[in-house]
C-alpha cells in the first residue's frame, strides 16, 4: 500500500492569505504538484490537521478541490487550527473516517483536539476508539497505523513540546499491548522526525507551507523547504517512509518571533 501524507497545510478563509509571510494555497499546490509527479495514485493520501488556519469553509472547500485534482482517495482528520463540524459540513463525514482498511492494513485516525486550545489530548473517547480498533485488528490478522495531529513524544523543542499530547502515557499504554501496531504519525510541529520505540515507528512529517526550526527552545522559522511524506505499507506488517522536500520560491517571515 502507497500512502502520503501531506499535513499543516493552514490555508486562509480566502486563497491568497499568508502564514508567517507564505502564501499558504501557493505552498501546498507546489507540493501538490511534486507529489503527483512521484506518486500519481496513492492508495490513501492523509491530512492531518490544521487544514485551515482558522477553520473558516473557504478554506475547506478550496482543500478539498485541491486534494481532489490529486487523488478521489483523500481523508482528513482536525488539528488545534481545525472546526471538525466545518470540515464536516464542507467535506462530508466519509472525508474524516475513524478508520481505513487498505488490505491487511488498517489506519486509525485519532482527534487530538481540545476545543480552543492549542495541545492535545486524546481522552477517553478516543482511547477506548483506538482499543476497540486495535483489538477488532488483532483479530483479523490487520496491522495498523494510528494518526493524529499532535505529537505524542518530545521532539525537542520546548516551545512545542508543551502542546504534546497530554494523555500520551495511556495512548502508549494500549499501543504496547498490541504487536500488530506498527506506526504513529503526526504533523503539529512542522518538522520532520523518524524514530523507533519497540518496533513501533514514530513518523512526523513536514507542513505543506512553514517550517518550525528542530532543537529550538523559543519559537523560530526555519528556512527549510515544504514537503510531504511518503509511506509503503507492507504485507508483512513492515513501514518504509521518507520526506520529500519541495522547494517553493515564495517569502517566509524569518524573523517571526510568535504564532498562534
Ligand atoms: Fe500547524
Amino acid at each position: 500500500m502507497q500512502l502520503v501524507q501531506v499535513t499543516d497545510t493552514h490555508l486562509a478563509a480566502a486563497a491568497g492569505g499568508t502564514l508567517l509571510g507564505m502564501d499558504t494555497d501557493r505552498s501546498l499546490l507546489s507540493v501538490l504538484e511534486a507529489l503527483g509527479r512521484v506518486h500519481p495514485a496513492p492508495d490513501a493520501l492523509l491530512a492531518t490537521g490544521d487544514l485551515a488556519d482558522a477553520g473558516a469553509p473557504g478554506a475547506y472547500e478550496r482543500l478539498q478541490s485541491y486534494l481532489d485534482a490529486a487523488t478521489p482517495r483523500h481523508f482528513w482528520l482536525p488539528g488545534n487550527h481545525d472546526d471538525r463540524a466545518t470540515m464536516v459540513a464542507v467535506a462530508g463525514e466519509a472525508r474524516l473516517p475513524r478508520e481505513l482498511r487498505l488490505g491487511v492494513w488498517q489506519v486509525l485516525m485519532l482527534d487530538s483536539q481540545i476545543p480552543g486550545q492549542v495541545g492535545g489530548r486524546l481522552g477517553d473517547e478516543e482511547l477506548a476508539r483506538l482499543e476497540a480498533g486495535l483489538e477488532a485488528a488483532a483479530g483479523a490478522g490487520l496491522f495498523t497505523l494510528v494518526c493524529l495531529h499532535h505529537q505524542p513524544v518530545p521532539v525537542g523543542c520546548a516551545w512545542l513540546d508543551e502542546q504534546r499530547v497530554a494523555d500520551a502515557d495511556r495512548l502508549f499504554a494500549v499501543l504496547e499491548r498490541f504487536p500488530g501496531a506498527r506506526g504513529l504519525l503526526w504533523g503539529h510541529v512542522h518538522q520532520a522526525l523518524e524514530r523507533d520505540r519497540n518496533g513501533l515507528k514514530l513518523l512526523c512529517t513536514p507542513s505543506t507551507c512553514v517550517q518550525f526550526k528542530p532543537g529550538q527552545s523559543d519559537f523560530a522559522v526555519d528556512d527549510e523547504a515544504p514537503g510531504f511524506r511518503w509511506l509503503a505499507l507492507s504485507p508483512d506488517g513492515g513501514i518504509d517512509s521518507g520526506v520529500t522536500r519541495v522547494p517553493v520560491d515564495l517569502p517566509v517571515d524569518l524573523e517571526s518571533r510568535g504564532y498562534q
